[in-house]
Formats: structure tokens, C-alpha cells, sequence
């Protein structure tokens, strides 16, 4: 059944350029500019950051280059390049696509609600700043409106995935980021400029271990990952696309600086605004929705509403280029694996994307079903950022590490020797040994403390499934 790739030629990235700004306009999204900020917020700010940063040095740049380096290797997308080695891990690869499934079950949501902002900022959203909260919580909550536009959002990922890869994402990757980073640059001056605002960037950026627990390691392990993208084989399909001569250690270390860039940038521009219109740094999901709006408001003028306008296309743009990847790594395994069309590949896809995010979106208005106690947008949530992609992670490690060989591998990342890597012994043994004992205190420690808030259990039932997929990996 594994067919297309040997058959045809596989379509590759038109440039060196594109190919970094696809991945990097994978990694940067609502990861930065939505969760980033607001989970930092619930985390207690300056060592959730400090751990966060620690964790995408060192476990995050070591996973990018080791799925680059697979993908590449193999040609192939997520279930199929470690099928191509060994049947038994191609559970590894099914569990990526059901991430990437789980995801899109309320990234889509999120996607809409960047959308609909730019038509309410159009629509005079500024000009009650003291209603903006509540309009936020009310739109959120509502049966109907949210899912309009996550429909409209959803048909926008439709369309580019349909059109391949270098048509489509390589495209919008390229045109519309540059003019994000620099919107995001001018709302944090703005934000700095406003009185108070220095509290706001000391509890982003001291640290105070106090507010530690397990529960703060593992989500920053969790932010770290679904921020750069990885632990669910995305940038092992990116890979897959690249061309043999392009430097894969340049590369990762581009798009880890840009997307971790973005996410400090976003801190430091919500914080400080925050904390000068006394706001609680843990307002939670809709931070970004009611802190920037607010922002603008408050510098008025046609100017302000401009900049609102802008940042909340660049927003939905960002979150596009995230959620193409997201949809293209369960196409690419429908259309490596089952051999189907890729036009049929995302319709499959996106029929059950969305019929998942019409449960998360109506679970922010109490209703469907909960598990628990737990709503369905909360459960996708925790399910892949705090177990799948982690372990997804630990697993390719794993893999790379135990099961292809080092002569393999350093022949993959050198380019044949071509390119110097001098720091290949240690991303070697972070990747064999350190990262995988890491990666299983790390959330062995975040489910044990998860079970105080209630999280636990559902977190439990992610370990559940991953051992499921191992346990009958031939079949898969
Ligand atoms: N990295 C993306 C973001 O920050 C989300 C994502 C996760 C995309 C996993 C692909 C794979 O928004």
C-alpha cells in the first residue's frame, strides 16, 4: 500500500529560503502568540520562561534536527519513515498523525477566533475598550459564531493543502511572516512606553523558583514542543521534502531562533501592556484576545485601529501556516500509506478535524460531553501537549538513537561529510541517552502533580493509548 514515493518524484521545496520559512512558519503560531503568553502567565512568569528556553536548547534544537535528519533520510512521511526502517515502530508515526488529528480538533477554533477579530476590530471593537473582556468571553461561549469561523478558517487550510506544497505553504510562509515579526515588534515599544509597564517585563523575565512544580516543568516541556512543532513526525514530513544538499543543522537552528524570537517577542509585548492596565497575568486563553485590542484602544486614533487590523491578520496568517502542517501530516500519511488522492487525503482529514472542533468550541460554553470533569477543547489540549508530543519526542529520540546507526546518521546531518557538524558527538548522546531519561522523569513527575488539579487522569489515558498503538504496532 505504501506506494507514491517510489513512483514519482517526490515534490521538493522550491528554495533554501522557502524551505526555512515553511518550517518556521510551521513553528510559529498561535504556539507563540496565543498559548506562549498565556500559559507563561498561569506559570508564574520568569522561571516558567527560563525552563521553557532551557528546554528548547537542549531537547528542542536535538529533536528538530533529528526529525529533519530522519524525514530526509527516509523520504518519507511520518508513519512511513519509521516503517521503512522497522515495522514495529510505525506506532510511533500513528500516534503523530492522531496528534496532529487531536490538534486540528481545536486549533481550527482558536484559528477562527484570530478571524473573527479582525472583523470585530473593523467593526469598532476598539472604541469600548471597557467591553472588550466581555465581549471576548461572550463570543468564545457562544453556540454559533465561533464555529461560523472556524468553518471559514478550516475551508482557508482546505484550500491551501489541496494545492501541494510548494504551491501553496511555501507561498504564504514567505509573503505575510516578515510583516508579522515586525507588527509584533511595534506593539511591544508601544506596550514598554506605557506606565507600569516594567513590572510586567520583571515577571517575565525573574525568575522566582517558588512557583515551580512538576506541573510548571512538564508544561514548559509541552510549550517547548508544540512550539517548535515536533513530537508528532511534522517536521519529519517537512524533511522528507528537503533536498539532499541543504544544511540541516543551519536550518534547525533558524527556525529554533525565529520561533523562540516570536514567542519572547509576544511575552514582552503582552506583559508589560498587562501589567500597566492591571490585568491578572493568569487571565488564560484570552489573553491575547482582550490584552492587544486593548492596547490599541488605548492608543487610539486610526493609527491604533491600523496596527489592530494588522496584527490580527498577521495572527490568523501565522496561525494558517501552522495549521497547513498540522493538516498536511495527516494528508501525507493518507496519501503515502492508504494510497489515496490528496484532494480525497483532505477531505477525509478535514471532515473529521472538524467535526472535532464543533465539540472543543461548544466545550467552552459548557456543553457536550466532559471526561473527567473535562471539557472536549481542554482534553485535546492536554492529550497532545502534555503526553503525545513529549513521548512523541522521547520516541524519535529513541528511535534515532537505538535504532538506526551513528555512521547512518552523521552521514545524514554531514551531507556525506560535506557539511562540518563539530557538536555531532553530543547531539548524539543527548539524543540516545540524555533526552529520553528527560523527557520520562519530566512527565512521569507532570502526571503525578497532574492528578492534584484533576488533570491526571486524563493525561493517564494519553499513556493509555500510546501503549495501546505499541501493543498492536504490527498492525498499524
Ligand atoms: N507550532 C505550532 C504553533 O506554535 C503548532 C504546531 C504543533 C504545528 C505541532 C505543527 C505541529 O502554533
Amino acid at each position: 500500500m505504501a506506494t507514491s514515493s517510489s513512483t514519482q518524484p517526490r515534490d521538493t521545496w522550491g528554495s533554501k529560503l522557502g524551505f526555512v520559512m515553511a518550517a518556521a512558519g510551521s513553528a510559529v503560531g498561535l504556539g507563540n502568540i496565543w498559548k506562549f503568553p498565556y500559559t507563561a502567565g498561569e506559570s508564574g512568569g520568569g522561571a516558567f520562561v527560563l525552563i521553557y528556553l532551557m528546554f528548547v536548547l537542549f531537547i528542542g534544537f536535538s529533536v528538530m534536527l533529528t526529525e529533519f535528519a530522519v524525514g530526509r533520510k527516509t523520504g518519507l512521511s511520518a508513519v512511513g519513515a519509521f516503517k521503512s526502517t522497522d515495522r514495529r515502530w510505525a506506532f510511533t508515526g500513528v500516534i503523530g498523525v492522531l496528534s496532529g488529528l487531536l490538534i486540528m480538533g481545536f486549533y481550527p477554533v482558536v484559528g477562527g477566533w484570530a478571524l473573527a477579530y479582525i472583523f470585530k476590530v473593523g467593526g469598532g471593537l476598539l472604541s469600548t475598550p471597557e467591553a472588550i473582556g466581555d465581549s471576548f468571553g461572550g463570543f468564545i461561549s457562544d453556540p454559533v459564531q465561533p464555529l461560523m469561523w472556524m468553518g471559514v478558517y478550516l475551508m482557508l487550510n482546505i484550500v491551501i493543502v489541496m494545492r501541494g506544497i510548494s504551491g501553496g505553504i511555501e507561498k504564504a510562509g514567505k509573503v505575510l511572516m516578515p510583516l508579522l515579526f515586525v507588527i509584533l515588534i511595534t506593539v511591544a515599544v508601544y506596550g514598554m512606553t506605557l506606565p507600569g509597564a516594567m513590572a510586567g517585563v520583571e515577571f517575565l523575565f525573574k525568575p522566582d523558583f517558588s512557583k515551580v512544580d512538576s506541573n510548571v516543568v512538564l508544561a514548559a516541556l509541552g510549550q517547548a514542543f508544540f512550539s517548535l512543532s515536533l513530537g508528532m513526525g511534522c517536521m519529519m514530513t517537512y524533511g522528507s521534502y528537503l533536498k539532499k544538499k541543504e544544511n540541516l543543522v543551519q536550518t534547525t537552528g533558524m527556525v529554533t531562533a525565529m520561533d523562540t524570537g516570536v514567542a519572547i517577542l509576544a511575552g514582552v509585548a503582552m506583559f508589560p501592556a498587562m501589567f500597566a492596565f492591571g490585568m491578572a497575568p493568569s487571565a488564560g486563553p484570552g489573553l491575547v484576545f482582550v490584552v492587544v485590542p486593548q492596547l490599541f484602544a488605548e492608543m487610539g486614533g486610526l493609527i491604533g485601529l491600523l496596527l489592530a487590523l494588522l496584527f490580527f491578520i498577521g495572527l490568523t496568517v501565522a496561525a494558517l501556516t501552522s495549521s497547513v502542517s498540522l493538516l498536511e501530516v495527516v494528508v501525507s500519511y493518507l496519501i503515502d500509506e492508504k494510497g489515496m488522492k490528496r484532494s480525497r487525503a483532505v477531505i477525509s482529514a478535514s471532515v473529521v478535524m472538524a467535526t472535532l472542533c464543533v465539540f472543543a468550541s461548544l466545550s467552552l460554553g459548557g456543553v457536550g460531553p466532559t471526561l473527567f470533569g473535562t471539557g472536549a477543547f481542554d482534553i485535546f489540549d492536554l492529550l497532545t501537549d502534555k503526553i503525545f508530543l513529549a513521548v512523541g519526542g522521547m520516541l524519535v529520540c529513541i528511535f534515532a538513537g537505538w535504532r538506526l546507526s551513528r555512521s547512518e546518521l552523521e552521514k545524514e546531518i554531514t551531507n556525506d561529510g560535506k557539511v562540518s557538524f563539530p557538536l555531532f558527538g553530543l547531539w548524539y548522546n543527548l539524543v540516545k541517552y540524555v533526552i529520553p531519561v528527560a523527557i520520562a522523569i519530566v512527565a512521569f513527575m507532570g502526571i503525578k502533580s497532574g492528578f492534584d488539579s484533576g488533570k491526571g487522569e486524563i493525561m493517564l489515558v494519553g499513556i493509555g493509548i500510546i501503549a495501546l498503538a505499541g501493543v498492536f504496532s504490527k498492525k498499524l
